[in-house]
């Protein structure tokens, strides 16, 4: 049996003050709760990544996360009904003189109930075979209604003659199609407490996200973006798509885990009026950042120019441009050509903290119980 290891945690009357707060104590993090007149104390680490459970918010005599929202017993540590299993240790508390002390040897121990893990997490590895060409349009579309997307239109182009090409298989993901949340800005939470897989995947088994992920991460050696111009920027659902790969980059971040490796992105821009270097400069920007490689002449565009406002001629001008259909599969031509280069290159790492994270974290606390 462990000794007793009583510490002194101050004055009762002023711990009485907040119904839940955090307190360190030898490295030791603690949730201590005073619910009902009464203390409780559990560990103030959460099972789930970390997240500081003294800085969550009561729930009745839960604790709820601040991080994502997981709820703990205040006084037995042990997770929601229904999550029992899981359990955080809880530690024995005495007031006397005044004060109130805590017996650091915990009462009851840290239990992980077994969950099975999410397919996202699995190694990142390129499976054998053909070349895998992934599209994904960005427009927003009424799909009860559709209309056609000049960017979408060229897309198609380019992966329609991607399939042609012996050896490859194709993909195609429209963002309008897809239901997932926005960004709910975990990140902003703590660093650690952006998650690969993203913490919404994780939790929310009817966003669709996961599919972006799976064929960017996992699937797919070439990325097509397209995306039309929309007041001078690319569309609202890229920059929606774009917020939730925050976890992709994260990982640099947080781990030096380089999520995406030998992998081409090319990009179709087009606008009525102007701003495509802008807007491929924001996109290529973006795609370094997360680790893609980039062919040359990386994007291919088109826009009817600043004072054009005959937009009612615009999906004639694209449809009936060979040029542009001719440019579209040449694009994903490049694409491919470079990403079978890096597959059989086997080039050496040299990413090591790359892109924007090459300095540690700051600030980044180490968890303990
Ligand atoms: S719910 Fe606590 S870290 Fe995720």
């Amino acid at each position: 049996m462990s000794v007793a290891e009583w510490k002194d945690l101050g004055s009762v009357e002023t711990l009485k003050l907040k119904s839940l707060q955090e307190i360190t104590i030898d490295r030791t993090k603690i949730a201590l709760s005073y619910v009902n007149e009464k203390f409780f104390a559990i560990s103030g680490v959460c099972n789930h990544a970390g997240g500081p459970l003294g800085n969550g918010r009561l729930d009745g005599e839960y604790i709820v996360c601040p991080w994502h929202n997981y709820k703990f017993h205040c006084g037995t540590g042990k997770g929601e009904p229904g999550f029992e299993e899981d359990q955080v240790p809880s530690y024995d508390l005495n007031e006397r003189d005044g004060h109130l002390w805590i017996n650091l040897n915990s009462a009851t121990s840290r239990v992980k109930a077994p969950h099975p893990a999410h397919p996202l997490t699995r190694p990142i590895k390129r499976a054998p075979g053909a070349l895998r060409v992934v599209g994904i349009s960005t427009t927003s579309v009424d799909e009860a209604n559709p209309r056609l997307s000049t960017s979408e239109y060229l897309l198609d182009v380019a992966l329609t003659h991607a399939k042609s090409i012996a050896n490859t298989e194709t993909r195609m993901i429209r963002l309008s199609a897809l239901q997932f949340r926005a960004c709910e800005g975990y990140y902003s939470k703590n660093a650690h407490a952006c998650t690969w897989p993203c913490s919404i995947t994780q939790m929310d088994p009817e966003d669709e996200m996961e599919k972006v992920y799976e064929a960017m991460v996992h699937w797919a050696d070439v990325i097509l973006v397209s995306t039309p111009i929309r007041w001078g920027n690319a569309s609202s659902l890229y920059y929606k798509m774009v917020e939730r790969l925050n976890c992709v980059q994260n990982q640099i971040t947080i781990s030096n885990k380089q999520l995406i490796k030998n992998k081409t992105v090319g990009l179709i821009i087009t606008g009525g009026q102007d701003n495509v270097q802008a807007v491929a400069g924001q996109l290529l920007g973006f795609f370094s950042e997360v680790g893609f490689t980039f062919p040359p002449f990386p994007f291919i565009a088109h826009s009817r120019g600043w004072t054009a406002e005959d937009m009612h001629r615009n999906v004639e001008q694209v449809i009936h441009s060979q040029e542009l259909k001719e440019s579209a599969k040449a694009l994903v031509e490049r694409a491919m050509h470079s990403a079978k280069a890096l597959i059989n290159a086997e080039s050496p790492d040299l990413n090591t903290r790359a892109g924007r994270k090459a300095h540690r974290l700051d600030g980044a606390s180490e968890a303990t119980e």
